[in-house]
């Protein structure tokens, strides 16, 4: 039994969810097998997210939404609230104007609320795009997208397009909202001074982590570096190598313009920290966080938080600028999210209430403000974008 497993109960999933993921668990034990046992947990967080149809965000499952009763897991900030996208559109109008491009790019769109949402805040402020591409690894996803731009953004909806792979060069403003959470990490554990990297093994009922003696790499010399030797007790973290080689080819794709990616995560030295012995990696189903990623494999989400130094790194490697880094709070409050809700009147309650109380989860230190940061890149701007005008953080990365 994982000693990180919810003890009190959760809701059990239906017959249909319950043979999905039995479904994926099937191909996880043949790709165990096939590895001779043992499988890095990379490999293993990819297939539980992303094995063709089977996996949590190319299955059915519902994924986002407010409530465990919608049968939803987690919510985020463009679910959360139209001023999300609506606030978000003025840094990007002000990246394609500075570059002198009319094209998005929007990777992992969710639901399509942002998608809708952006493409209606930019027509409200007259600037015209020519397209607006989604890349979208889920075509269950790519569905609802479809659906919700159709149904919220009129007319405009016949901008959107969908790619199957990126395109080898691009000018644009790129954006990203908790996607780089989503992709696999490599879990690593310091054990009395020896690293090892823990993988995962097949058992009668279910799978267990099994930790590998490794000879520490690159991404392991700079976690040593960081934690230095104070620790005597084991020390459990991830390295991010997709994340890193996701904004390579995205720093490398935009030839001129922008990319911003919002999520949750800590510069290196935080990130790194003696104290943060048991690592991010983080599970979510019916809006339950915990710590089992080998509960009901496909049928829940896996994450971890952002290392946005090697961020930073991998996007200026690949030769862009660093634009900016802060928080989130501070991103939203630099792009004008008060006077957007300002354009609602305080005295129509039932529109102006939920609207407030989802811009103070977006900006409070105790909620999103603090926790999730805005890193962007630009390639062929002079300056900066108001977003990153006071509070930029980039010195910390
Ligand atoms: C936590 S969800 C966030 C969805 C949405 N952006 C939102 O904020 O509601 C993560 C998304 O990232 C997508 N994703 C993960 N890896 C990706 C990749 N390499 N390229 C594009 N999308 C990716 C997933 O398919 C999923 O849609």
């Amino acid at each position: 039994m994982n000693p990180n497993r919810p003890t009190d109960s959760l809701p059990a999933p239906g017959a249909d969810a319950l043979a999905q993921s039995e479904a994926l668990c099937a191909t996880i034990r043949a790709r165990i097998a096939a590895a001779g046992g043992w499988l890095p947990f990379d490999r293993y967080m990819e297939l539980a997210l992303y094995a063709p149809g089977l996996g949590y965000y190319s299955g059915g499952a519902m994924k986002f939404g407010r409530r465990a009763e919608d049968g939803s897991d987690f919510i985020t900030a463009p679910e959360l609230s139209p001023l999300f996208a609506a606030t978000l559109a003025r840094p990007v109008a002000q990246a394609l104007q500075q570059s002198g491009t009319r094209r998005l790019m929007e990777f992992g769109a969710g639901t399509g609320k942002l998608a809708a949402g952006l493409l209606t805040a930019l027509a409200e402020m007259n600037v015209d795009i020519d397209s607006y591409e989604i890349v979208e690894l889920s075509g269950e996803l790519r569905d609802r997208q479809r659906a919700t731009i159709d149904a919220r953004a009129g007319a405009l909806a016949g901008k959107v397009q969908w790619l199957d792979a990126l395109p080898e060069a691009f000018e644009g403003v790129a954006i990203g909202n908790e996607v780089l959470d989503a992709m696999p990490v490599r879990l690593v554990v310091r054990k009395l001074g020896a690293w090892h990297e823990r993988g995962v093994v097949a058992l009668n009922d279910g799978f267990a982590f099994e930790d590998r003696a490794i000879e520490p790499d690159a991404h392991v010399e700079l976690i040593d570096a960081a934690i230095e030797d104070e620790l005597s007790a084991d020390y459990v973290t991830e390295t991010h190598e997709a994340a890193l080689g996701f904004t390579k080819t995205v720093c490398t794709m935009i030839t001129r313009g922008a990319a911003f990616f919002t999520d949750y995560g800590f510069p290196r030295r935080e990130f790194y920290h003696a104290q943060r012995a048991t690592g991010t990696l983080m599970c979510h189903y019916r809006h339950r966080a915990h710590a089992d990623p080998f509960l009901y494999p496909g049928l829940q989400d896996i994450t971890a938080h952002v290392e946005f130094s090697g961020i930073a790194e991998a996007g200026v490697e690949a030769g862009a600028d660093l634009l900016g880094f802060t928080s989130q709070a501070r991103f939203l409050m630099n792009s004008g999210i008060t006077d957007v809700l300002g354009a609602f009147d305080p005295s129509d309650v039932k529109r102006f209430l939920p609207a407030a109380n989802a811009v103070q989860k977006l900006l409070s230190e105790a909620e999103m403000g603090e926790l999730f940061k805005v890193i962007a890149f630009s390639r062929g701007i002079d300056g900066t974008v108001d977003a990153f005008a006071v509070g930029d953080r980039s010195h910390t990365l």
